[in-house]
């Protein structure tokens, strides 16, 4: 697929929280790269002595109207702090679509977010929807507080809330929701790993098939440096920037 270096206008910065954002980005020639659900972009930080390298963002949504991109982006250091702080009107510089995405043939699919985790699964429940499948989400929080763009998934498909404390929908983690005993032909899974691998395990004991996204450490994006290696079945060491991040769990070597 091709990638492209291109230059975005920042047309807003929605702040959700203190730790979260939605960027709403448009191409500023006006022509949006095509992109799949699962995919990421390279953002340069600029004005910073400290982030040389670009920062991996998965793909939030594609408003095709506006002709919008955007990404969520949680303040975790320098660089996505920053992105935090950026004014409407400003230009980012990315490098896109890059990385496999997520499959989009199955009849009922759970989606399973937690955390920044579940920024692309609004696309891919979008698409997914598209297609005419039945699409449930399963977000996950510490506090309803931390919960994002419920309003947005929504839209979509039927949506199961887990939160820490209790504060909204069913106490307790993503993999204790009652979701989780339903029957769907897919899990997607995006989120920190010991939720992924817990809600891997889960899928492997039903037999319900699994994809999950992996944030290893990433440098280039475009499987030259290879910093963000994974250990699979059937090809041996990948690059997870170039071949995944999304991988069915029968590939992974996950211990679960
Ligand atoms: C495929 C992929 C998709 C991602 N999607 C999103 C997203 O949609 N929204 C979002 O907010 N974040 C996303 N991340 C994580 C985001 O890339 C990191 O939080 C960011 O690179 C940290 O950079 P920093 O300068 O803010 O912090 P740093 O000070 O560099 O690091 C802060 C923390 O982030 C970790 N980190 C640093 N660099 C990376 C890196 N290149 N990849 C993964 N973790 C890193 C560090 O281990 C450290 O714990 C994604 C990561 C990957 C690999
Ligand atoms: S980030 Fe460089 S090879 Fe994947």
């Amino acid at each position: 697929m091709k990638k492209y270096i291109k230059n975005f206008e920042v047309k807003a910065n929605l702040h959700l929280n203190e730790l979260y954002s939605v960027l709403k980005l448009t191409p500023v020639d006006g022509l949006m790269p095509d992109m799949y659900p699962g995919q990421f972009v390279q953002v340069l930080i600029e004005n910073s002595g400290h982030t040389y390298l670009r920062r991996p963002i998965s793909i939030n949504f594609l408003d095709k109207e506006k002709n919008e991109l955007w990404l969520l982006v949680r303040g975790a250091g320098e660089g996505t702090k920053s992105l935090l702080r950026i004014d409407v009107g400003s230009i980012l510089n990315l490098v896109l679509p890059l990385g496999k995405g997520f499959s989009l043939k199955s009849e009922r699919a759970l989606l399973v977010g937690g955390g920044v985790g579940v920024a692309p699964l609004l696309l891919l429940g979008k698409t997914l929807n598209e297609h005419g499948t039945d699409v449930s989400f399963l977000l996950g929080a510490r506090s309803g507080a931390d919960l994002l763009l419920v309003d947005e998934f929504a839209k979509y498909g039927t949506v199961f809330l887990s939160t820490e404390d209790g504060s909204i929908g069913e106490e307790g983690l993503v993999t204790c929701n009652s979701a989780m005993q339903s029957d769907f032909d897919i899990i997607q899974c995006c989120g920190p790993l010991p939720m992924m691998k817990a809600v891997a395990k889960i899928a492997r004991r039903r037999g319900i098939e699994c994809e999950v996204s992996l944030e290893n450490m990433m440098a280039c994006g475009l499987g030259a440096c290879l910093c963000c290696v994974e250990d699979t079945v059937s090809d041996g060491n990948v690059c997870v920037c170039k071949e995944g991040p999304v991988f069915n769990i029968n590939e992974l070597k996950w211990q679960i």
